[in-house]
């Protein structure tokens, strides 16, 4: 490892797993610390972050873990809070968590509606509300936010891709909002990564499907992700703002159906002649 953040202090939100395994938000917390930044472990569930915790721990990394719902305003200012006190500094905030419904508009229950957008875009605006002020006290930082390319193109989930379209909206307005406190807000999109968060709904079929959908054909993981983050959050990005990274395989460049055609005639799937 190389120290890219060495100094620094990074708050990761969902910063434990939903299941086993590792997700975005656990892989992004152990490269932090392993690229040298003191890591505040931020997950509604304590034990899920203290699991990071421990794995961070054994590696020799610094990082606390507290429980905190960032849907709710009072928690993400004692998280802000504690880790100023803990570490005297915040510079980075990874605005990981997320979740998702599977529904269309006539199937979405108006509280899974709420519950989505309050998960997935209201806590970036709690957690940046009491971030951006102890940011602007160190001179600037880095904000990080998770769409996903659900965010850029429909994926059978009104409220999860609304949702995820808001987060690209709001890391825009941040960006032009916070740049002259030398403040970086950039957002990852995720394409059809294999973390704990989808594993539930996957067999072996499905996650070949997935793999063959790209230019790449290869099966991503919360690493490929989370070594964006690490990217978005270092100053070798200090000249990098309001952007949108896909992390996808190449999976928004193609056209799928003509893709797929394609790639499995090359690659002997099923629709190889
Ligand atoms: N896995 C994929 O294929 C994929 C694709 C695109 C985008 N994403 C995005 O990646 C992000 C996270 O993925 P992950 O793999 O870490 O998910 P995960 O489900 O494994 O982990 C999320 C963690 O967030 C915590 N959490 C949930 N709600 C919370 C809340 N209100 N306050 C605090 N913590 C809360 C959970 O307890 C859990 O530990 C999400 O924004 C998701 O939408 C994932």
């Amino acid at each position: 490892m190389t120290d890219r953040l060495a100094g620094k202090t990074a708050i990761v939100t969902g910063a434990g797993s939903s299941g086993e395994g590792v997700g975005n938000g656990k892989a992004a917390a152990i490269l932090f610390a392993r690229e040298g930044a003191s890591v505040v472990l931020a997950d509604r569930e304590l034990e899920r972050a203290e699991e990071t915790l421990a794995l961070i721990e054994a590696e020799g990394g610094d990082a606390f873990a507290i429980a905190a719902d960032v849907t709710n305003a009072d928690d993400c200012a004692a998280m802000v809070r504690a880790a100023v006190e803990r570490y005297g500094r915040l510079d980075v905030l990874h605005n990981n968590v997320g979740v998702s419904t599977r529904a269309d508009v006539t199937e979405v229950t108006e509280e899974q509606w709420d519950h989505v957008m309050a998960v997935n875009v209201k806590s970036i605006v709690l957690a940046s509300k009491h971030a951006v002020p102890e940011m602007k006290r160190n001179g600037g930082g880095a904000i990080i936010t998770v769409s996903s390319i659900a965010g850029l193109r429909a994926n059978s989930s009104a409220p999860y891709t609304a949702s995820k379209a808001a987060v690209i909206g709001l890391t825009k307005s941040m960006a032009g909002d916070h740049g002259r406190d030398g403040i970086r807000v950039n957002c990852i999109a995720p394409g059809l990564v294999y973390t704990p968060m989808v594993a539930p709904r996957m067999d072996d079929d499905l996650r070949r499907i997935r793999r063959q959908a790209a230019p790449l054909g290869t099966e991503g993981t919360a690493w490929d992700v989370a070594w964006a983050a690490v990217y978005l959050a270092s100053d070798e990005a200090r000249w990098v703002t309001g952007v949108v990274l896909p992390v996808d395989a190449g999976l928004l460049t193609t056209t799928p159906v003509t893709y797929n055609r394609l790639g499995q005639q090359r690659h002997g799937g099923p629709g190889a002649r």
